[in-house]
């Protein structure tokens, strides 16, 4: 794919909020939980949290497109996780998440850091984004059955920068 070049990353803005949660909710397979969940980390990003950063790829005039939530995991030396990331359900195939992925690794490699974290799901929802993972590298690191629910496994995803 050759990706999108009117596509940029850039930093959250409080104003941002609101994009974000229509990017959220444009995807039919989260759980009003998984929304709250993710919507509170934007929350503590918008606060100024040092725990929990988030970047958007902005789609020209038609704003934020996508987004993606990362930090640094407590208790590890130079390890983060990559907690969401959430591309605009009519904005799919052309390359933002690989944007947004992309400029994350860049800051982490750029601190210093050296690992990333992607914990996700086995359910069918969820199989973009382990498409996703394996294409831009992530390899499958551990697998725990029945973590969320009978026949919906943990699946962990770790790669080294
Ligand atoms: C997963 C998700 C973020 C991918 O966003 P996207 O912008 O469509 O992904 P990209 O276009 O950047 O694709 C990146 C790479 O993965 C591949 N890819 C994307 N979707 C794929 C799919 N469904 N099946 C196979 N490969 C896929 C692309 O071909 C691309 O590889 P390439 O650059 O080598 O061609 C998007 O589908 C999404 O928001 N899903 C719902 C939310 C979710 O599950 N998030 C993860 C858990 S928080």
């Amino acid at each position: 794919m050759n990706g999108d070049a009117g596509v940029t990353v850039r930093a959250l803005a409080a104003a941002d909020r609101a994009a974000i949660a229509e990017v959220i909710a444009s995807d039919e397979t989260f759980k009003a939980d998984e929304v709250a969940v993710a919507l509170e980390l934007v929350d503590a990003a918008i606060a100024g949290s040092t725990d929990y950063e988030v970047r958007v790829a902005i789609d020209g005039d038609a704003g934020v497109c996508g987004y993606i939530c990362f930090g640094r995991t407590p208790m590890t030396a130079r390890t983060y996780d990559l907690y969401w990331i959430v591309v605009h359900a009519r904005g799919r195939g052309r390359g933002v998440a690989r944007r947004l992925v992309d400029a994350m690794e860049a800051e982490i490699r750029a601190r210093g850091g050296g690992q990333i974290r992607v914990e996700t799901s086995e359910t069918d929802g969820y199989g973009s984004a382990r498409a996703v993972y394996a294409r831009l590298g992530y390899p499958e690191a551990s697998r725990l059955p029945d973590f969320y629910a009978p026949g919906d496994a943990l699946i962990t995803y770790y790669k080294v920068l």
